[in-house]
């Protein structure tokens, strides 16, 4: 037994060793070959003993099942960020301002380093071993990633040497390579998924992955380029000496870091990275310069969310010419339709692109742009490519561009309003592109108010397809729900019985859940009120829309649009069959409360303020945010603050809740 665990220790020992030298020290001295062999001789022996499976094993780095959620961790030091120069003389005036704060005139000596475009990190270790590591969130906040971190190789599990501090948090930025984004699109291309931006979104949605399998198989990248809090040793006291010290613990530091002194030298090293940041294997988004002594950095201090011993260089956006082979059109989440240019694959900034977006119909008549010229595309870190001219005068054949008439993803029709940029598929209800903002957003508290459907649930019913649209919500059974990550039993019975009390509402929640464009809740009310019942609305001319106050051409316009679409009217039909009702809405003369205006103040019990509203709208009366001498009663709850004063100044009759209740009783 004895002899099995020295050989386990000697072999991890081994392992370590050789990933030390690849990740860190950036040479091998074994075969790929070799190394598999090792690292499987060790997996068989823990295979064959697993109670000598220790968390640091190299073999550990994936093994978690897949998280619900991430948890929340509290920065001990916050994450601050840089403060941006974007020419020459923007360094030279932070120079300037550091030799006047710390009344030095000999120059400043500056740690430069590659400005990483990926997203910041923190990984704790208490006694050498990986505790924690969390993605910066706000700077005060951020997310407990550690499961995922432990599968990116570039990050140790243990830290070498013999001097390991008790605790050590370091900084850094997880990237993923120029390669591996581009294989990553390639694959996603294939199967038929959306492709993403660039290296740093792929970066930040590999990490925030739940299921750390996902994770593994993504190439990920750490590089150290700082310190959080430290305890148990003393550090180095030159910035520069710190990033080796994290070397020789095993962590990886990018090695185009150096000295420079006087801003100069800053300049120059500018120069020499940007000449490099085509052929570097990762994105760089510019340089950062660092004052380099610690004491000097502490007697700089901090501005609000960045030091001031530190800015980040950025390099401008890179242009180059194509040429645009096609325009296809892409519906987002809210329906708007974007054109986006299909380009003659080219390399900007070491990276392929071969999209752009075009924006609009209107940028496109602006610049000019038909299919088959030669433009200018311009990529800025993490926006997505544009295309910023027309190369002229043109030599090639080139076609119009034209707004499709229908959606390409439903089929619908694509509405242009009179006077705004973006068109818009107005298949709002079953458009596969724009079904999950749609079920969101009928769910909402304001609208049917399904507690319980949230985003991460519509998500999980939309991708697996057991529902498409709103109305979809109504046939699902407790079977279905209860299959689903993170439901029980009793939470799929909780979320049945929301469905079925969100059957109950008015024809004006109703009206708003339908996300019709801009039919916000004040409009939904008014349509409510002057047409009464649906049918009245469904069959509308957009002059009698017109008619509604608040309702002027464009939205008169969408709604008309929007019931005029058989599909549309399919899905309502069914919510309708479902069951869904509302209390019919008499004429608002002979309502109860016609005339009356209440406001409403302070916290009530048995119901919400915004419930209180409903119930008093559709007793007829108006609800107002201010005490007059028109307001015939003000109610009042806990805590209610000045219009109570407001009121009894003016001598307008209170209500507390109990007497608001009788009152709703006796009138409604
Ligand atoms: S130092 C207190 N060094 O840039 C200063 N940041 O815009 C902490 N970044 O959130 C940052 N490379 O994610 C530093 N060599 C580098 C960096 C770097 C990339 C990122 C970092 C930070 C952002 C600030």
């Amino acid at each position: 037994m004895k002899d099995t665990k020295n050989q386990i220790e000697k072999l991890r020992e081994e392992i370590n060793e050789h990933n030390y030298r690849y990740h860190v020290l950036d040479e091998s001295k074994i075969s790929d070959a070799e190394f598999d062999k090792l690292f499987n001789q060790l997996k068989k022996l823990e295979v064959e003993h697993p109670e000598l499976i220790t968390h640091d094993s190299p073999t550990q780095r994936v093994g978690a099942t897949p998280l619900k959620a991430f948890s929340q961790v509290q920065h001990t030091i916050p994450m601050l960020s840089l403060e941006n120069a974007f020419n020459d003389d923007d360094v030279i005036a932070f120079d300037q301002r550091i030799h006047d704060r710390l009344g030095i005139d000999t120059p400043i000596e500056y740690c430069c380093e590659p400005k990483l475009d990926g997203l910041a990190l923190s990984i704790r270790y208490e006694n050498g071993m990986l505790a924690q590591a969390a993605t910066r969130g706000d700077g005060e906040r951020g997310e407990d990633v550690t499961q995922n971190i432990k599968t990116i190789k570039t990050v140790p599990l243990r830290l070498r040497g013999t001097q390991i501090p008790q605790v050590l948090e370091v900084r850094g930025e997880v990237i993923m390579t120029k390669k591996s984004f581009e294989q990553l699109n390639i694959q996603a291309a294939k199967k038929g998924e959306k492709l993403l931006a660039n290296p740093r979104n792929a970066a930040a949605g590999s990490l925030r992955q739940l299921n750390p399998r996902i994770t593994a198989s993504r190439p990920l990248e750490f590089f150290a380029y700082g310190l959080g809090s430290v305890e148990g040793v003393t550090t180095p006291d030159k910035h520069y000496d710190i990033l080796q010290w994290l070397k020789h613990l095993g962590l990886r530091v990018n090695s185009l870091v150096e000295v420079a002194t006087g801003k100069e030298d800053c300049l120059k090293y500018y120069k020499r990275i940007g000449n490099k940041r085509a052929a570097l294997p990762y994105e760089i988004d510019g340089v950062v310069y660092k004052v380099n002594d610690i004491e000097l950095q502490k007697k700089l201090g901090f501005v609000t969310r960045a030091p001031r011993f530190a800015i980040a260089h950025k390099f401008p956006a890179e242009e180059t010419t194509t040429v645009i082979e096609d325009v296809e059109f892409n519906v987002g989440r809210t329906g708007a339709v974007t054109p986006i240019a299909r380009l003659k694959p080219v390399h900007v900034s070491g990276v392929t692109v071969s999209n752009a977006t075009l924006h609009n119909m209107d940028e496109i008549a602006r610049k000019d742009i038909h299919i088959g010229d030669t433009v200018i595309v311009r990529r800025a870190g993490d926006v997505i490519p544009e295309v910023v001219s027309v190369v002229k005068p043109r030599h090639a054949q080139v076609k119009k561009i034209y707004l499709p008439k229908y959606c390409p993803v439903c089929n619908s029709l694509v509405e242009q309003v009179e006077g705004e940029a973006v068109a818009r598929c107005t298949g709002e209800l079953i458009c596969p592109a724009q079904q999950k903002e749609a079920i969101r957003h009928f769910a909402s508290r304001r609208a049917m108010n399904i507690e319980g459907l949230g985003d991460k649930l519509v998500e999980q019913l939309v991708d697996t397809q057991l529902i498409h649209t709103i109305a979809d919500i109504y046939d699902l059974t407790q079977s279905q729900i209860e299959e689903l990550e993170r439901m029980g039993t009793k939470s799929a019975q909780n979320l049945l019985e929301e469905i079925e009390k969100s059957k109950s509402t008015t024809l004006a929640r109703f009206l708003y859940a339908l996300g019709i464009r801009e039919v916000g809740e004040a409009t939904a009310k008014q349509l409510a009120i002057s047409f009464k019942e649906l049918p009245a609305l469904l069959s509308a001319t957009e002059e009698a829309l017109q008619a509604v106050p608040d309702v002027g051409p464009v939205v008169a316009t969408h709604i008309a649009n929007f019931f005029g679409e058989l599909h549309n009217r399919t899905v309502i039909n069914k919510l309708l069959t479902a069951g869904i009702h509302w209390p019919e809405i008499k004429e608002s003369k002979t309502l109860p409360l016609a005339g009356k205006t209440f406001v409403l103040t302070g916290t009530l019990h048995q119901m919400t303020r915004d419930e209180a509203k409903e119930k008093l709208e559709l007793l007829g009366a108006k609800v107002s945010g201010s005490v007059s001498s028109k307001t015939s009663y003000v109610v009042v709850g806990d805590d209610p603050g000045s219009k109570l004063d407001k009121a009894k100044e003016l001598s307008v009759p209170v209500l507390d809740e109990t007497e608001f209740l009788v009152y709703l009783k006796k009138h409604g």
